[in-house]
C-alpha cells in the first residue's frame, strides 16, 4: 500500500509533540487524522501545516478519554475518512508542576492520571483492534523520561502519570507478543519544544516528528522501546527507523 493510501491517526496530534509528527507524516505523503477536544487547536494545527498537504489532514472534534468517546471517534473516523492503518499515541500534556504530594488533592491526581494514563488506555482499546492483525500496520506509543524520575521539585504527579503510560506501553508489548502489527514505543528522555521555545536539554518537535514518521514508514522493528537520549539518537532514528 503506498503512503498516499495509508491513514495515520495521531492521537494528541494537536499538541507540541504530536504536531511535529503530523507535519512530518504529511510531508511523507500520508493521510493523517487528528482528534482533539478543542476546535481552536485543530484550526491552529491546520494553519501550522503547509498548504500543499492540508488536504490530506483530517481533523475531528472528539474526546478519546472515555471508552464511549474513543469508540465514537473511531466510528466517526471510519465513516468520514476511512480505515485507519497506523496509530501514533501522543496523548497527555507537556508539563505539570503543581507541588509536592501533600499539597495536592485526590481529584488532581485523578485528573493527571486521566490525561496521561487512562486516555492512553481508552484510545488504545478503541483503535488497537483496527490495526493489530495487519503486519503492515503500526501502533506507536510516545512516552518520556518523566515516568522514571522526579524531573524537579513539585512534579511528582507528572511522574506518576507518565510512569503509568510507560508501564502501559510495556504491558501491551508483553501481553501481545505475537500480534503482526508493529508495536513500538518512542521514549524521549529529553524535553520537546517548538523551535521558538528550545533551550538546553530540549529537542525540536520537528526532529521528533521526523524520527517518529520514519519509524512508522520503515516498520523495521516491533515490540521495541526506542529510547532517545540525545540529538544523535534522533538523527539515527530519522535515517534508520531504529536504534
Ligand atoms: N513535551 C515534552 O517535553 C515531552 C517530552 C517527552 C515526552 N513527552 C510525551 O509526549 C506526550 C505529549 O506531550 P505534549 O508535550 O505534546 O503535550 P500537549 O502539547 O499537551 O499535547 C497533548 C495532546 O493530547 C491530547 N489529549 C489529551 N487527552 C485527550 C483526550 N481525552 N482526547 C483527545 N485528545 C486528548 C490533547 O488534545 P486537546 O487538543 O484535546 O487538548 C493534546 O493535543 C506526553 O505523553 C508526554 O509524556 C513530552
Amino acid at each position: 500500500m503506498s503512503s498516499s493510501q495509508r491513514l495515520i491517526l495521531v492521537l494528541g496530534g494537536a499538541g507540541v509533540v504530536g504536531s511535529g509528527i503530523v507535519k512530518s507524516l504529511l510531508q511523507k505523503g500520508y493521510l493523517v487524522a487528528v482528534i482533539s477536544r478543542d476546535e481552536s487547536r485543530l484550526e491552529k494545527l491546520k494553519a501550522f501545516v503547509s498548504d500543499t498537504f492540508r488536504g490530506n489532514l483530517h481533523t475531528l472534534l472528539g474526546d478519546v478519554g472515555s471508552e464511549e468517546g474513543a469508540q465514537e471517534a473511531a466510528a466517526a473516523l471510519l465513516s468520514r475518512v476511512g480505515k485507519v492503518t497506523d496509530v501514533v499515541s501522543s496523548l497527555g500534556f507537556s508539563w505539570w508542576q503543581g507541588g509536592p504530594p501533600h499539597t495536592q488533592s485526590l481529584q488532581e491526581l485523578q485528573k493527571v492520571l486521566d490525561i496521561l494514563l487512562l486516555s492512553t488506555f481508552t484510545a488504545w482499546k478503541a483503535f488497537f483492534p483496527l490495526v493489530k492483525d495487519d503486519p503492515d500496520s503500526t501502533y506507536t506509543f510516545i512516552t518520556g523520561g518523566a515516568g522514571e524520575r522526579l524531573l524537579m521539585p513539585g512534579t511528582g504527579f507528572l511522574t506518576l502519570g507518565a510512569a503509568g503510560a510507560l508501564a502501559f506501553s510495556q504491558v501491551v508489548r508483553e501481553e501481545y507478543p505475537d500480534v503482526p502489527c508493529k508495536l513500538n514505543e518512542v521514549k524521549i528522555n529529553m524535553g520537546v519544544a517548538k523551535p521558538e521555545h528550545l533551550g538546553p536539554g530540549y529537542v525540536n518537535h520537528l526532529d521528533v516528528g521526523d524520527a517518529v514518521a520514519t519509524v512508522v514508514e520503515k516498520r523495521r522493528v516491533s515490540h521495541t522501546a526506542l529510547c532517545v537520549n540525545c540529538n544523535t539518537d534522533l538523527k539515527t532514528l530519522i535515517l534508520e527507523g531504529k536504534l
